[in-house]
């Protein structure tokens, strides 16, 4: 076993060894189904009686809540991916500290940012002094299976194909795909992606739970209706409130998310502009950088294989496999094929798609993100709704009980493409400080990276506190005011390029009342009604930055 182990591991990635002969199945499609379809849950029942039925619990006294952003010296970081492997090649970590999770755009697991955003002072900890009155929480779904019909199963197809018509073989480093099956479903999340959404829920009660001492009545909290959304949701109240009871401490608004539906946590589906060719701004953007950076790995990868011609779209689909393999399997030998350098191109393939199809450089993102915007608003002011003309459903958010307006806690789940959207509309400006991504190099300075805004289980985080000024401003007035700042995925975001929030603090705060007249003035300045219905088209290049088209 361990000679195996040093001969493959000894393997030079340059010389190609003997073709092996692949398997007729090579690529081919493969599911289960868990429960077996045979299994009924009810037969055997009186042999198993709930808890309640048995009795006997033991002692239960409650103790207090938790406020560890309060409470501890330091803020913990998100920095595991257990139980994934993480590829520890010899080609994959050319820098020790090099973790090719970290390049997956939206496909890595989300993790602690640090002062990514340029704040070195600012921890999630609030400022010595300051008491938290409020937390408004947006988080992504967690780890998931590809988008139907995606590039990965379009690359098994090809192998598959290959493999039952062309003779197909693969050596060396690609010998795995001669026996390799395709595994993964379509959109639904993962084992992994549970967990994520399990520990983030657990995470906001270590961290906020105190909060829920100014409930009244139940939460509400928010997510939509596609199956993954709604098992994300689940599994952070489950985390948060605990399995035995969970489904009787809180709602769950599940929003439509369809074709014809408004929708803010879905907002596409209300902005037909946003379907259109426009947005294929992001994958066109993403395939000129393909070409370039994958260019020397198309034929050293080709070495290996007989039987299939491959394309840069072939090998973007193997690093895709990588991920997706990873955050579903737990493992994928596709990781091991890729350089540092080409984990780096793939980060940044993800970055141009972004940007130019959800983000700064696309002129329908601030339109769809402003319907969370006019949410948050309402929340913080505690002024109900009473204009729909975004992506609002007026059914929805014009209603007290689907739309609280007095609750220390607010928690939506969303997706990668929406949270890109709301912090175009937030206009977190330093986000694209560094302008319009180029299509040919990584540029040196770059401010926009997915990895950091919409990974898997991606969270940006509102905290509303109250804070004596002289805590946390120059001014001596020791009179409390109310401040509002915001953490995406632990990283504190500056505020400066919000009007009325223009004096830096380096705790990231702005006064709360400000924010809101930034906001309001963002509102306005947003025209939803050209950006998603007008028949216009972008002047090449593309040089928005901050996700509408009218400056
Ligand atoms: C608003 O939400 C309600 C409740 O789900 C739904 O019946 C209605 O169709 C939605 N309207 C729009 C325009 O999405
Ligand atoms: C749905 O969105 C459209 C477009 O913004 C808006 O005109 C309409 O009033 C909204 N419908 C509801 C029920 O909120
Ligand atoms: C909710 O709206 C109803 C009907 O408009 C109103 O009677 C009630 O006072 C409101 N409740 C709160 C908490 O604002
Ligand atoms: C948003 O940012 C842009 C710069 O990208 C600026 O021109 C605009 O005034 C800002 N709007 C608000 C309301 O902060
Ligand atoms: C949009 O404008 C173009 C050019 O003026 C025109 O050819 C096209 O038919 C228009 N599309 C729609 C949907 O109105």
């Amino acid at each position: 076993m361990l000679s195996t182990i040093l001969l493959l591991g000894a393997l030079p990635f340059a010389t190609a060894s003997p073709l092996a002969s692949a398997s007729s199945f090579a690529g081919s499609t493969e599911t289960a189904l868990y429960p077996p379809p045979s299994a009924t849950f009810s037969a055997f029942d009186t042999f198993f009686p709930d808890a309640e039925q048995v009795g006997f619990a033991g002692p239960t006294p409650t103790g207090d809540e938790a406020e560890a952003v309060a409470t501890a010296p330091a803020a913990p970081q998100k920095l595991d991916t257990y139980p994934l492997l993480n590829p520890l090649t010899e080609h994959t970590g050319e820098t020790p500290s090099f973790n090719p999770l970290r390049y997956w755009g939206n496909l890595s697991p989300w993790y602690s940012v640090g002062d990514a955003f340029g704040l070195p002072d600012a921890t999630p900890q609030l400022p010595k002094g300051c008491e938290l009155t409020q937390v408004h929480l947006l988080h992504r779904h967690g780890a998931r299976y590809p988008t139907s019909g995606d590039v990965p199963s379009q690359f098994a197809e090809v192998v598959n194909k290959a493999a039952t018509t062309t003779g197909f073989e693969a050596s060396g480093p690609l010998e795995f795909l001669n026996t390799w099956t395709y595994k993964l479903g379509a959109e639904l999340l993962t084992p992994f992606g549970r967990q994520q959404l399990y520990d983030l829920g657990v995470a906001f009660r270590v961290k906020y739970g105190d909060l829920l001492k100014g409930f009244t009545k139940l939460p509400v909290f928010r997510t939509t209706s596609e199956a993954r959304m709604v098992d994300s949701a689940l599994q952070f109240a489950a985390g948060f409130f605990g399995v035995q009871t969970y489904q009787q401490e809180y709602y769950e608004l599940i929003i439509i998310e369809e074709d014809g539906f408004n929708n803010t946590l879905a907002p596409w589906n209300a902005c037909p502009v946003s379907n259109g060719p426009l947005y294929n701004l992001g994958t066109d953007a993403a395939s000129k950088w393909a070409a370039i950076y994958l260019k020397d790995t198309v034929p050293r990868l080709q070495k290996y294989i007989k039987g299939i011609e491959l394309n840069v779209e072939d090998v973007v689909a193997m690093q895709e496999l990588c991920a997706y393999e990873t955050v579903a399997l737990g493992y994928s030998a596709f990781c091991d094929l890729f350089t540092e350098e080409e984990w780096k191109g793939y980060e940044y393939g993800n970055d141009l798609n972004f940007w130019y199809s959800d983000g700064p450089g696309q002129p329908t993102t601030a339109s769809q993100g402003i319907g969370y915007v006019q949410e948050l608003v309402a929340r913080l002011t505690q002024t109900p709704l009473t204009s729909f003309e975004t992506s609002l459903n007026s059914t929805l958010d014009g209603n007290n009980v689907t739309f609280p307006l007095d609750q220390p806690i607010y928690v939506d789940a969303t997706h990668d493409t929406v949270i890109s959207t709301i912090v175009t509309a937030l206009n977190f400006t330093s986000l694209a400080a560094n302008g319009p991504l180029p299509t040919d190099h990584i540029p040196k300075h770059q401010t926009y990276f997915v990895n950091q805004i919409a990974p898997f289980a991606s969270n940006l985080v509102a905290q509303v506190m109250s804070c004596p000024a002289s805590a946390v401003t120059s001014s001596r007035s020791s009179s409390k005011e109310s401040y509002i700042r915001f953490l995406l995925n632990d990283g504190v975001v500056p505020l400066t390029g919000i009007a009325h929030c223009e004096t830096p603090n380096k705790f990231g705060l702005c006064p709360t009342a400000d924010f809101i007249k930034g906001m309001q003035q963002r509102i306005a300045e947003v025209d939803y009604n050209f950006d998603c219905f007008a028949n216009y088209t972008l002047p090449m290049p593309d040089t928005l930055t901050n996700g509408r088209i009218i400056q």
